[in-house]
């Protein structure tokens, strides 16, 4: 882990994070295990998953994994529930997973764009709507949402993620007021690029020198430097936190 923080209230706290086999999920779902918090995941890499959940309860982590399409809302609900009878009621969901699979402009259907838009967007809602019952009876909880810059710098090549991103911030900002009396704090967390295995085999020296020219920070922004952000939004620390949109990208946006 990138931070040494402590977050005592995170320990024995049941977390939920979505697309957590790799990634930045990977990474969060390590640094909750790391503070002792109970962490479920759903993936559906189950094979990166199950071995995921495995080193970690090696280590002596309470870990619990299953495998999901997150586009399949009732797959989805069974598997939240699962994790919910072995973990607990979760007081933590990072809806983290997505996808930035490039597209042209000229060959975006209206079945890849529900497409793009069930990967990026869509299962916030209803993961969020299957875990807030639980919460509220908590008495309240937290919930943070992967956005992207790219959707502020107007990228091109990816129109229906930067569409997807850019939404992810108007439910942030909504779903904070319809869930603030219950208790319940909503924030995004907005990553840079993040030099997760999969972004590491996409870049080339070219991509690489131009990011590092337009960040302020120079270095590489790693999935741990988002976990720390996501550890303290979740933790007591950020009680009065919510609405709100992190950034994470090194001082470029
Ligand atoms: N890495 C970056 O530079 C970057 C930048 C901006 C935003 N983000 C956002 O951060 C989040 C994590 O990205 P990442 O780079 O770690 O991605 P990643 O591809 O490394 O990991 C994403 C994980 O989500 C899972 N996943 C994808 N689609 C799924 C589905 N339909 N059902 C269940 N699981 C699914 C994948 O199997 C994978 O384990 C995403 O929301 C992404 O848009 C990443």
């Amino acid at each position: 882990m990138s931070t040494t923080a402590r977050y005592p209230d995170l320990n024995a706290k049941p977390v939920l994070v979505t697309g957590g086999a790799d990634g930045i999920g990977r990474a969060v779902v390590a640094a909750f295990a790391d503070q002792g918090a109970s962490v479920g995941f759903i993936d559906i890499d189950a094979g990166r998953g199950e071995a995921l959940a495995a080193e970690l309860a090696a280590a002596g982590a309470t870990v619990a994994f299953a495998a999901a399409d997150l586009r399949d809302i009732a797959a989805s609900g069974a598997a939240i529930a699962a994790l919910s009878v072995k973990l607990g009621a979760f007081a933590v969901l990072v809806n983290n997973a997505g996808h930035d699979e490039r597209h042209r402009f000229d060959d975006v259907t209206p079945a890849y764009w529900d497409d793009r838009m069930a990967v990026n967007l869509r299962h916030m809602m209803f993961v969020t709507q299957a875990v807030v019952p639980d919460m509220r009876a908590r008495g309240g909880g937290v919930v943070i949402n992967l956005s992207s810059t790219s959707w502020m710098q107007g990228s091109p090549g990816i129109i229906a993620y930067t569409t997807a991103k850019s939404a992810v911030i108007g439910f942030t900002r909504s779903l904070a007021r319809e869930l603030g009396p219950d208790g319940i704090r909503v924030n995004a967390v907005t990553p840079g690029w993040v030099m997760t295995e999969r972004q590491r085999a996409a870049a080339t020296p070219e991509r690489l020198a131009r990011a590092q020219e337009r960040q302020a920070l120079k270095g590489e922004i790693m999935p741990d430097d988002l976990a720390a952000m996501v550890l303290f939004l979740a933790s007591d620390g950020a009680r009065m936190c919510t609405g709100q949109n992190y950034i994470v990208d090194a001082g470029v946006v």
